[in-house]
Order: structure tokens, then sequence, then C-alpha cells
């Protein structure tokens, strides 16, 4: 009985277009999303079996794997649900909207949307090989910080909860856009869910802070 399960897109393949290509869309979830599940999964059965055999050799690429696969399951699942098709997606997230904790939190925590738009974008576009560009909760400080993730786990602050996650990996965009991922990550924006990226604010601010530093 496998742990984790390829969770289904909530819109067809062509819901994000033309942000996104249709064929872009599929392979994404169905090959790679679908790997890291697998991965995830097939991981966790061969530390199952290195515990039953006391056989500790590969211990170090064991976990190594399963913070690979495991991340890259989480960063997918958030991803596709932080996207909607053009039409109701985009903008930015205003009071109007019934999103405006999320709006007021990114003014205190980088001055004003445009600042934090073009920091999460450079950090987006910035990377280096494999990466994402994250916008995510850090409970220690009560603010929101943008990370710039290597490959799937690399390069993040401990504790921090992912609300916005921008794939960078060629394989996003790279049947569509080529190399321009400058393009590809500006293009990203016309589709971000802000509804969804306020219900996981409200998830990660109204849960106790799990970190415990302070008695
Ligand atoms: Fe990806």
């Amino acid at each position: 009985m496998p742990v984790y399960t390829l969770p289904d897109l909530p819109y067809d393949y062509s819901a994000l277009a033309p942000v996104i290509s249709p064929e872009i869309i599929e392979l994404h979830h169905d090959k790679h999303h679908a790997a890291y599940v697998k991965g995830a999964n097939d991981t966790l059965e061969q530390l199952a079996e290195a515990r039953d055999t006391e056989q500790w050799g590969s211990v170090n690429g064991l976990e190594k794997n399963l913070a690979f696969h495991l991340s890259g399951h989480i960063l997918h699942s958030i991803y596709w649900q932080n996207m909607t098709g053009p039409k109701d997606g985009g903008g930015e997230p205003l009071a109007q909207d019934g999103v405006g904790e999320l709006a007021e939190a990114v003014k205190e925590s980088f001055g004003s949307f445009a600042a934090f738009k073009t920091q999460l974008s450079k950090a987006a576009a910035t990377t280096q090989g494999s990466g994402w560009g994250v916008l995510a909760y850090e409970p220690l400080s009560g603010r929101l910080i943008v990370e710039q993730i290597y490959d799937h786990q690399g390069n993040v602050g401990q504790g921090a909860t992912p609300l916005l996650v921008f794939d960078a990996w060629e394989h996003a965009f790279y049947l569509q856009y080529r190399n321009q991922k400058v393009d590809f990550i500006e293009a990203m924006w016309q589709v971000v869910n802000w509804q969804d990226v306020a219900r996981r604010h409200e998830a990660a601010t109204s849960r106790t802070n799990a970190l415990l530093l302070a008695p």
C-alpha cells in the first residue's frame, strides 16, 4: 500500500493555456510529478528494508532520495493548486476579493506587492540548474519570506511553510518557452490563484507554532 499518491489536477490539461500549454501540463503532472510520488514510496520501502535487515550501508543515499522525492511531491502538489485559468487568476491579492490578510502580510513583509513580485520573480528566474522560487510563511518571525530552492529541497529555512511556488525546472516551460525562463516566470503571474494562496496563509498562521522556541 503506497504512502503517497498522485493527486488529480484540479482542472483539465488545457485550463492554463495560453500561459502553459496542455502538452506541458500533461507531461509535468502525469510523468514528472508521478515519478516523485513513486520515488518517495520506493525510498520508504528501501528504508524499511534497511531497518528489517539492519543493512545501513546505503542510508546516506536513501535519506537524500527521500528528501528529493518527497519535496518534489509536496511542491508539485501545491503548484497545481496555486494556479487557475487566466480568466480567474492573476492580478494581485486585494481586500475586496476576500484576501485582505494575505495582501497585508505581503505589504508588511516586503514593503509592497510590487517589491514582493520582483523578488519572487528574480529568485525563480535566477535559479542555477533546477529549482523553485517560493513564497513561504516563516513561523519564528511570523513573516513571509521568499526562498530560492535548489532542486526540490535545498536552500530552505527549516520550518517555513510554502504558500506560492513557481516551478523553475526546465520541464515546467522548455517545450513552450524554450530557453526564455524569464518570460515564463513573468507569464506565471497571470495564472496565480490568490484564493488558494490566501487559504494556505490562513492555515499556516492559525496553526500553533510547532517550533516552540520560547516557553
Ligand atoms: Fe516540476
